[in-house]
């Protein structure tokens, strides 16, 4: 039967190893530098209600899913959609959603590593004290500088690279386990700190209104679409990375309450990232939608003006590189396992060829920030386009897949079974009714809605 299946890549030791994993995964760049700059650029308020119901109606409900079908197939996401389909009497064709995922991993992985990059910088920036006391203007250079030189980006892209696929040749479950134990729990107390920061020194009051309280005329088609792709984001959905991450989960463990816990904990830290920065922002007169630079201009003038910020700043950087780093690895880890299983290579050769190829890739980042920005397409910079067509085109139609194949293809008693739950039971019902219906039709109506047809 398919629940003794095993996972030829190890499983993790128990349910919180996966949790803190999947967390590990879903609390990354997103949270802490996309979030806060799309909120900015988003209008605020109302783009946040959408971001925490898209959360709790298609993300939460779309993560069971995935956890489900990664735990019952036990492979790559390729492999796995594969067997699942056979099982349920399907085409082996739904292996492509696994491939597309696969791509959209390689993609978001390139540019991920470019900003990631950027944080590396900042950490030599913080220690070596060119913050303190550095007005605005003074650290909205810093960045200007460092983004205007493809050398520089290149040298912390290519580290970055490097560390992701050291972690990922060694396995996820060896490479991440020890990692991922200390550093959550580290990251969140920092950003409280920051909070408590905002508070004593930033327009807090202004900040917390422009995060809730919503206003709908601020916000387009395209701003519903975007909140909508970043649900997908940052809760890592809809590429197989939760999928992945699912196949090494020890059976026994509740679906239903670590997908929660993993979603709550990733909506707690991007919320209080808000919170840390658009008070910096309105105190100081910026620009809330400067863009992809927001945190990189408003945090330093945080540690520049506060009691040992070069300490903060410091430790701060080296967190966000963290958690970036253990979000980045599940971003290769599909990519990685499909060519362990279906190749025959070894981890470190499978590694080694998707990091360069990733790298490569990440040289277009690179190069939109300076020698090609003035290239656009609809606006958008090669490193824009890239972001809005995974995010908000590949992932959502990836989950939109997912749901469709676990609610519609997936028999009644195969879902209940690894989900653990009482199949005509309130909690298995009304999930089975999430993802038959409202999270398809949402993610439908959004797509529609941000072309203009509804
Ligand atoms: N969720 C991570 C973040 O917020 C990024 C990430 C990791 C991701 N794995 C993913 C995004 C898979 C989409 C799909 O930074």
């Amino acid at each position: 039967m398919s629940t003794k299946r095993e996972s030829i890549h190890g499983q993790w030791s128990n349910r919180w190893i996966f949790i803190l994993a999947a967390t590990g995964s879903a609390v990354g760049l997103g949270n802490i530098w996309k979030f806060p700059y799309i909120t900015g650029e988003n209008g605020g308020g109302a783009f946040v209600l959408v971001y925490l119901l898209c959360i709790a109606a298609i993300g939460i409900p779309i993560m069971m899913a995935e956890v489900l079908l990664g735990r019952r197939g036990r492979q790559s996401p390729i492999n796995t959609m594969k067997t699942l389909a056979r099982e349920e009497g399907r085409s082996g064709a739904w292996a492509l959603l696994g491939w597309s995922g696969v791509i959209a991993g390689f993609l978001i992985l390139s540019y991920y590593s470019v900003i990631a990059g950027w944080a590396l910088a900042y950490v030599l920036n913080a220690g070596s004290g060119v913050f303190t006391n550095a007005p605005a203007a003074e650290i909205q250079n810093i960045f200007a500088a460092l983004t205007a030189s493809p050398g520089q980006l290149i040298f912390w892209h290519s580290l970055f690279m490097l560390m992701t696929m050291l972690v990922v040749a060694r396995g996820v479950k060896k490479g991440l386990e020890v990692a991922i134990r200390f550093l959550m729990p580290a990251l969140f107390v920092l950003l409280l700190i920051m909070v408590g920061y905002a508070i004593s020194s930033g327009d807090f009051v202004r900040g917390l209104r422009f995060l809730f309280t919503p206003d709908f005329s601020k916000i387009t088609g395209e701003g519903v679409l975007i909140a909508m792709g970043h649900a997908f984001f940052t809760l890592s959905l809809g590429m197989g990375a939760i999928m992945i991450y699912g196949s090494y989960m020890p059976q026994n463990a509740s679906i239903a309450k670590t997908s929660i816990i993993v979603a709550l904990a990733d909506t707690a830290v991007a919320l209080l990232a808000g919170m840390a920065i658009f008070p910096i922002v309105f105190a100081n007169a910026l620009e809330p939608g400067a863009g992809p630079g927001l945190i990189f201009q408003t945090l330093p003038i945080a540690f520049g003006s506060m009691p040992g910020g070069s300490f903060f700043g410091t430790v701060f950087f080296v967190l966000l590189v963290l958690a970036a780093w253990s979000s980045a690895i599940s971003l290769i880890e599909p990519a990685v396992a499909w060519l362990v299983e279906n190749k025959g290579w070894t981890r470190i050769k499978a590694s080694a060829w998707c990091g360069f190829a990733t790298w490569l890739m990440g040289l277009g980042t690179v190069l939109s920030f300076n020698e090609w920005s003035a290239y656009t397409l609809w606006g958008k910079n090669f490193f824009d386009l890239l972001d809005f067509l995974t995010s908000n085109i590949m992932l959502p139609l990836g989950g939109l897949f997912i749901a469709l194949f676990a609610a519609w293809v997936m028999k009644s008693s195969s879902t209940a079974d690894e989900l653990k739950l009482p199949e005509n039971g309130m909690a298995h019902t009304g999930w089975r009714f999430l993802v038959r219906f409202v999270t398809p039709v949402a993610v439908i109506i959004v797509f529609l809605n941000a072309i203009g047809v509804v």
